[in-house]
């Protein structure tokens, strides 16, 4: 996707339009930078590249420790994305039934949307193992709520199924902006005081990218099936999208 397109998408959807460098798609590369560890044991570790080893004469790229707080906001941030694509997930199984049943012909989306949430949840469980985060604690709160929330809107019909999309994506794609924000303020931060970002913060903030632009992706899918043809549209998007700030607030901290 161009910069400007999803500057304009951003827009459309009533999403914060940040204009800088970060919000450049995933398919974008970042440019190349140094090495900094995300994990708290490498934390002081400086570590050897191959084009240092190489090159003698090349000083070799220097790594920050984390803070305590840049740590609790990485595992706050995988803890609550994992829940995140849980809920999608489950919202989609729920809701695919009664909708596909009704609507045969929205069963390839409906598929290809599950299809890359289950692709999301995959991606933050192999992330949490990685780096041992502890889970939310409010798991099989957030299965229940999910299905329920994902089943009657599928009950209540085809355009308020959409419109818990839309709602749902709109919370979402400003959520991982803001995760992909804060990284890129710290990463400016570092290299602003000659430290060096490790591959494996790189590697997260594309991961975070490609992940938000699929989520503006079923947005935009919601919408081109009339999803602001929900009655009332104002009152279900309304709601469920505070309940999913309320989510999202409650799985950073527990
Ligand atoms: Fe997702
Ligand atoms: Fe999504």
């Amino acid at each position: 996707m161009s910069l400007p397109r999803l500057q304009t998408r951003l827009v459309r959807h009533g999403l914060q339009p940040y204009f800088h460098e970060f919000l450049v798609p995933a398919s974008s590369q970042l440019s190349p930078r140094r090495f900094l560890s995300s994990t708290s044991k490498n934390n002081a570790t400086i570590t050897s590249s191959s084009a240092s080893s190489a090159d003698p004469s090349r000083s070799q790229p220097k790594r920050k420790p984390l803070t305590k707080e840049q740590r609790d906001f990485l595992s706050s941030a995988l803890r609550v994305n994992q829940a995140g694509e849980l809920a999608a997930t489950l919202i989609y199984t729920a809701q695919t039934p009664p909708l596909v049943n009704a609507h045969p012909h929205l069963r390839p989306l409906m598929a290809h949307m599950y299809a890359q949430e289950e692709g999301h949840l995959d991606t933050f469980n192999s992330l949490i193992a990685k780096h041992r985060v502890r889970p939310t604690a409010l798991y099989p709160v957030w299965q229940v709520l999910a299905t329920g929330l994902g089943w009657s809107t599928a009950v209540m019909g085809r355009e308020a199924a959409m419109a818990c999309t839309e709602a749902v994506e709109t919370e979402i794609g400003g959520h991982y902006n803001n995760q992909i924000r804060t990284l890129l303020e710290m990463f400016e931060q570092w290299e602003a005081e000659g430290y060096e970002v490790g591959p494996e913060l790189q590697d997260l903030v594309k991961t975070l990218r490609r992940i938000r632009d699929e989520e503006l992706e079923h947005l935009d899918h919601a919408v081109d099936n009339d999803a602001k043809k929900a009655e009332p549209h104002w009152l279900l998007t309304g709601v469920i999208r505070l309940g999913c700030r309320g989510a999202i607030w409650v799985s950073e901290r527990v």
